[in-house]
């Protein structure tokens, strides 16, 4: 990713974003290899992708009814953002221990619609594509996360 990030993105820009995603992975140039998770960028570029879709979700007037208690206060915001990531780390290959309800539990009784779902799928593709993540990476992470609509949807 980082090959096609350098690539795509003009250098100024990448500094004016603070070339979050350019942190050191051990990524070689050349055909995507290792875990999603590496090829993603490691832990730095997760928490880039975590922290620009919670912004999105809380501003996004489909769901933020939702997450009004994650956007109660900063400690609460911090703490899903913290769990979130070590989800997406450990979901990916990486080597967190992600230590939440597993994710039926998390969203039971949440009554989460389809419509809700979609557009949290909506929003992180935003966010990657935002953050210039490839598309081989980008599919291959939405494919992780489709299957669990089951598990979190209700009505
Ligand atoms: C594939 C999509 C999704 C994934 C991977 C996911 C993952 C997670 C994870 C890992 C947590 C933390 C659980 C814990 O604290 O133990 C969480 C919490 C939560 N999720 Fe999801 N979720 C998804 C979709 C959704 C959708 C569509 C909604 C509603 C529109 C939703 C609403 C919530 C809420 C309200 C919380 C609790 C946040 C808090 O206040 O701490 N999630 N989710």
């Amino acid at each position: 990713m980082l090959k096609t990030l350098t690539k795509a993105v003009p250098l100024g820009l990448l500094l004016s974003a603070g070339c979050i995603l350019c942190v050191p992975t051990g990524f070689a140039a050349g055909a995507p290899r290792g875990s999603l998770y590496e090829r993603l960028g490691g832990m730095s570029a997760i928490r880039a992708v975590v922290n620009d879709l919670v912004t999105r979700i809380l501003a996004d007037t489909r769901v933020n009814r939702w997450f009004a208690h994650a956007a109660s206060n900063p400690q609460e915001a911090a703490a899903y953002k913290s769990k979130l990531a070590d989800f997406l780390c450990q979901g990916t290959g990486g080597p967190c221990h992600y230590t939440g309800a597993d994710i039926a539990t998390a969203h039971k009784g949440r009554g989460v619609s389809a419509e809700a779902f979609a557009a949290v799928v909506e929003d992180l593709t935003a966010t990657l594509d935002k953050l210039n993540v490839s598309e081989k990476e980008k599919s291959d992470l939405l494919e992780i996360l489709a299957p669990m609509k089951q598990a979190i949807v209700e009505r």
